[in-house]
């Protein structure tokens, strides 16, 4: 029997079908009026948005509407530091790049470092801390402007975050949190209070300057419980909901479905080594061609299915033409398996490059990017 799907902020587990969790969550679909209007303001669509991995979202047309009215929105974006930073956790973050430089806004990263503590019952502040610190190299080397960036720290902006995280906190009953996120008697009370940091950047912008700005989150769409909540709450303290854009999954090597996590080898990591990366890809990556060379080149293989071709679309082929042409290659069978793995570890190895050396020169900018209040 297949396992059922469940997709939540801590686990996603089973085949997941997107177009049903568009109805279980009650988000729009993006569509082409949708992408239109976008492109009024941007010229050209992001690939992730042309291509429909950012897939779905909330209130884009209200938050355009703003927009057009001379009211800028800012966003918001977040990463729990419990781990080191592989392929499918800078997916957002590249679109949100994108998103602040083409609509020239700020943008709010938080680092919620009590997050992963409060929910794993292993894990250490002093893991955390470290992983705080590397996760910042990353993100600060995909080239956000530090001038209209700000991290937040949870544990080092709590005396900034504290107040309004109670003001949240305390429109949030029980029954809602557990029906929400699933929580029982045995979940501990930090992880039950913990929505209520993850809703804070969402209104702080508006605290600070103490006026109602529009916010818009970028996120995975496993984080759409966190900011249900959130928009409903919001209204009640005065402020806006914020409006989302979420994406799909990066797969893992080994698998079209579900979420590149935390099996270290079915993921690929910002920091792996070129060698580590042809290893991995070679052993793993799940691929849509046949048994035999024979069979392959008589029917040919399944780009749909196949892990290489997934993350050329998501991530690596920017190029409309050269992916159409490597799916028809692909597909009637001219194009080898080995072929396009070849093609995705050399795509993969030249953007590690320039990210890796990115990453180093990052460390001496965090400070720049540090909400100081
Ligand atoms: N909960 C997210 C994670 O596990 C971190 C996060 C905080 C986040 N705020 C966010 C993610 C806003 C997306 C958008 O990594």
């Amino acid at each position: 029997m297949k396992k059922e799907m469940k997709v939540t902020p801590w686990e996603v587990s089973g085949a997941v079908d997107y177009n049903k969790l568009i109805e279980q969550f009650g988000v729009s679909k993006i569509d082409d009026k949708i992408l239109s209007r976008f492109k009024k303001h941007t010229r050209k669509l992001h690939p992730l948005l042309e291509r429909g991995v950012f897939f779905a979202h909330r209130d884009l047309n209200w938050l355009l509407d703003q927009y057009e009215k001379g009211n800028k929105f800012f966003l918001y974006t977040g990463r729990a530091p419990s781990g080191p930073v592989h392929l499918g956790h800078l997916m957002p973050w590249i679109f949100t790049k994108w998103l602040q430089d083409v609509f020239g806004v700020e943008l709010w990263f938080q680092f919620p470092d009590e997050e992963k503590f409060l929910f794993n019952q292993k894990m250490t502040f002093e893991e955390v801390e470290k992983y705080t610190y590397e996760n910042m190299l990353d993100v600060i080397a995909l080239g956000f402007n530090p001038r209209k960036t700000h991290f937040i720290v949870d544990t080092k902006h709590a005396g900034l975050m504290y107040k309004p995280a109670c003001k949240v906190a305390k429109k949030i009953t029980f029954s809602m949190a557990r029906s929400s996120f699933g929580f029982n008697e045995s979940t501990n009370i930090g992880s039950i209070f913990y929505t209520s940091m993850q809703a804070v950047p969402a209104f702080l912008p508006s605290v600070i300057k103490n006026k109602k700005i529009p916010c818009l989150i970028p996120h995975a769409v496993d984080q759409d419980p966190h900011f249900r909540l959130t928009r409903d709450i919001l209204p009640k303290l005065g402020y806006y909901k914020p409006a989302s854009i979420q994406c799909v999954f990066l797969p893992p090597l080994n698998g079209v479905s579900g979420k590149m996590s935390s099996s270290k080898e079915y993921a690929i990591y910002t920091t792996d080594s070129p060698k580590e990366v042809e290893r991995k890809i070679k052993k793993y990556a799940f691929s849509g061609g046949r048994d035999t060379l024979e069979e392959h080149r008589e029917k040919g293989g399944n780009p749909e299915i196949d892990v290489c071709f997934q993350y050329l679309k998501f991530l690596f082929e920017p190029d409309n033409k050269k992916l159409e042409k490597i799916y028809r290659d692909y597909k009637s069978g001219k194009m080898l398996t080995s072929e396009l793995k070849e093609i995705t570890i050399k795509k993969i190895n030249a953007f590690l490059k320039e990210h890796q050396k990115r990453r180093k020169r990052a460390a001496r900018q965090i400070s720049k990017f540090m909400y100081k209040d």
